[in-house]
């Protein structure tokens, strides 16, 4: 049976993806200031166990100003680096391959985690015991009514900030993870540069688009000139805002040829953050792939590698996907978190191999008899 795209390897620089499946990044506001513990390595961990091509670690924040929790993790000191190496290395370890998104809130930090409302936080918040910090961004304009004003970034700014992903990336790469992604995407700083919705400066770095994009593709620069050069690094962006005046699909071609022209090797293609309604835009009408369009155009027009995210559930739709060349990556979010299982599940779907070998050994050797039990072969369950 011929081997499915899903199933294929990908190279990226030095680094080969077993197969096309992604574990998206996904805060799991669990940190205590910014460090993972065991509860991080065995989410993590469960995921390469079960066979994903690359997992990535959540959003974690350049500097403690640019988390968007209390629970979110960080990169801005050595402590942190230390409790997420085991993570890379159990990753690594079970054939996966390890990658983590880096981020800076921006004017969407400081806020309740998620399941705590996603908004800002409150005085019960307060009371509970998180703390709350004085947010930046370009402009001073709040998310939304009630959110915290950020301070508008100076130039000295915005140096500390690029700085410090530089470090996070280092430290990254210290920690044993193998590629990089930069969270450039859903409202957060630095997609708030590029989006003329938060973004009303009028230097250099606001107004026309080649503007808005100037601070964004300064931070992609300084990391990927910092990454060993056979390290991939990816761009998370949010291909459209979803509003009208917002960023559209005209403006996310302009920058991923940027991004590529840089050095970036994957555009990861989610999209909206800006809508004032709620973090997690639960207002738009999504159906399955609603997304993969995005990734599609992205890849015919730039020729950039495109990851493709957002309702992606059924390994057919899936394979799909990669067939019609609307991607080089599919990323899951949600459904992982349903089926942490998901890529053997997937692989039995699209081209099962009867004896289970590509299953951990230790759980394979087990289901193989098993299932011969349970077809009524005589075996013994
Ligand atoms: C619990 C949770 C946390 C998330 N955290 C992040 C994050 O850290 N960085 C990011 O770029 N997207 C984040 N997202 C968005 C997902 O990566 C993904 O793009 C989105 O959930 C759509 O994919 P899905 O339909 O497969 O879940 C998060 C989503 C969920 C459900």
């Amino acid at each position: 049976m011929k081997t499915p795209a899903l199933f294929s390897p990908l190279s990226l620089r030095d680094v080969t993806l077993p197969n096309r499946i992604v574990v998206s990044p996904m805060c799991m506001y669990s940190a205590r200031d910014g460090v993972a513990d065991d509860f991080h390595l065995a989410h993590y961990g469960k995921f390469a166990i079960g066979g994903a091509g690359l997992v990535f670690v959540e959003a974690t924040g350049v500097t403690a100003q640019g988390r968007i929790t209390n629970g979110c993790l960080g990169l801005w000191n050595d402590e942190q680096a230390q409790a997420l190496a085991p993570i890379a290395a159990l990753i690594k370890q079970q054939g996966s391959v390890a990658g983590i998104q880096l981020g800076h809130g921006g004017r969407k930090a400081s806020t309740q985690r998620a399941f705590d409302g996603s908004g800002p936080l409150g005085d019960a918040d307060i009371a509970r015991g998180e703390k709350r910090w004085q947010v930046i961004g370009p402009s001073p304009i709040a998310f939304a009514p009630g959110w915290l004003t950020p301070r508008e970034m100076t130039r000295a700014d915005m140096d500390d900030v690029r700085d410090a992903f530089v470090r996070a990336a280092g430290r990254a790469v210290a920690a044993g993870f193998q590629l990089v992604e930069l969270h450039m995407a859903h409202g957060y700083l630095l997609q708030s540069f590029l989006t003329p919705l938060a973004n009303q400066r009028r230097d250099g770095y606001g107004g026309a688009l080649e503007n808005r994009m100037r601070f964004p593709l300064e931070v992609a620069e300084a990391v990927r000139r910092s990454l060993p050069d056979g390290m991939p690094l990816f761009a998370r962006i949010s291909a459209v805002d979803w509003v009208e005046g917002g960023w559209q699909m005209p403006d996310s071609i302009v920058l991923a040829r940027a991004l590529q022209r840089i050095g970036v090797d994957v555009v990861d293609c989610s999209s909206g953050g800006n809508l004032a309604q709620g973090a997690t835009n639960s207002n738009l009408a999504r159906g399955p792939a609603f997304q993969a369009p995005f990734a599609r155009e992205i890849r015919s027009a730039v020729g950039i590698k495109t990851q493709a995210v957002g309702l992606i559930r059924d390994a057919a739709l899936a394979e799909k996907l990669l067939a019609e060349g609307s991607a080089d990556l599919i990323a899951l979010g949600r459904q992982m978190l349903y089926d942490p299982f998901w890529v053997l599940h997937a692989r039995r779907e699209l081209a099962p191999l009867d004896d289970f070998a590509d299953w951990p050994a230790p759980y394979g050797w087990w289901l193989e008899k098993w299932a011969r039990g349970l077809a009524g072969a005589g075996e013994r369950v």
